[in-house]
């Protein structure tokens, strides 16, 4: 048991040096910061690249991203948790039609910034809530995330038509009032979502870690992207979504994020507490 422990020790600290070199060179090449992610969900990832690229040890995979600019790309890649559906956790998005939507309505132009959008999931479902309210031609929705790979997915707008029978389920308990299919073409096992869903969406590369507020937005929405950052990450990010609401402006957080404890909470008001809706007061 004591010879154990102090093994153990060294293998970990060992492993730490190798991560922090990796992610080292992942930003100065890439310029992708990955360094104050949260270590534990980090490392699995980690483990997962050592697998797939065939390389045992952090330092191979090391010098594998380094002189081979595609490892590199699907480091990068596999590094981003994207998994989202449309209408996930659909209890937030009856409160969003119920709380803020009215809200929304009072502008009579409406900028939303949807950040950490991944393969779109999220941003057709806001889309299609707007359309519903019949607020949708109001409105700009910015949809970014720092993986170009998922947004050029988003932007295709094109999703397994497996998927769509949960989709359907997670639309009608989120409070949809129509048929769900009206939304989609299905084609060769695909559900192709309607082009005019995305007339009033930008999809574009953001960084959240290193790039600052872009616009001012009436709604902001990034959900279940902080869960995978340190404290110190997660500060940076509130602010700049602070810095990037109007007054009055509303935050929508992940099920599991929360502004309670954080220097800003102060400066917003609860709409709806349990499913992480926020308003920006001050
Ligand atoms: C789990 S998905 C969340 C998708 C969607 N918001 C939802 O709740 O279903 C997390 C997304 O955050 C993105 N992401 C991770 N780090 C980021 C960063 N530094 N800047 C912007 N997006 C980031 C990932 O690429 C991924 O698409």
């Amino acid at each position: 048991m004591a010879a154990t422990t102090p093994t153990a020790t060294a293998g970990q600290a060992i492993e730490e040096v190798e991560t922090d070199l990796l992610l080292d060179a992942v930003y100065r090449l890439r310029g992708f910061d990955f360094r104050d992610y949260a270590r534990g969900s980090l490392r699995r990832r980690i483990q997962n690249r050592l697998r797939a690229e065939k390389v045992h040890t952090i330092t191979g995979l090391l010098d594998k991203i380094i002189h081979d600019a595609s490892c590199m790309d699907r480091f990068v890649d596999g590094l981003s948790v994207n998994v989202s559906s449309m209408f996930r956790d659909p209890g937030f998005f009856r409160a969003l039609r119920a709380q803020a939507l009215p809200v929304l309505r009072t502008w009579p132009y409406i900028r939303i910034w949807l950040a950490g959008c991944a393969m779109g999931e999220e941003v057709y479902s806001v889309a299609i809530a707007l359309e519903e309210e019949g607020l949708v031609r109001r409105c700009r929705i910015y949809a970014t995330d720092i993986n170009e790979t998922l947004l050029e997915r988003a932007r295709e707008g094109i999703y397994p038509l497996g998927l769509m029978q949960r989709c359907t389920q997670n639309y009608i308990q989120a409070g949809g009032s129509r048929s769900f299919s009206e939304y989609y073409t299905a084609a060769y096992n695909n559900a192709i979502f309607r082009p005019a869903l995305r007339e009033q969406i930008v999809f574009a590369k953001h960084n959240l870690v290193t790039d600052g507020p872009f616009n001012e937005f009436h709604l902001i929405l990034c959900r279940n992207v902080m869960i995978y950052f340190n404290q110190r990450l997660q500060d940076r990010v509130h602010h700049v979504l602070y810095e990037s609401l109007a007054n009055f402006g509303m935050l929508g957080l992940g099920a599991k994020e929360t502004l309670s404890f954080t220097p800003l909470e102060g400066k917003y008001e609860a709409l709806d507490a349990p499913h992480r809706l926020y308003r920006r007061v001050i």
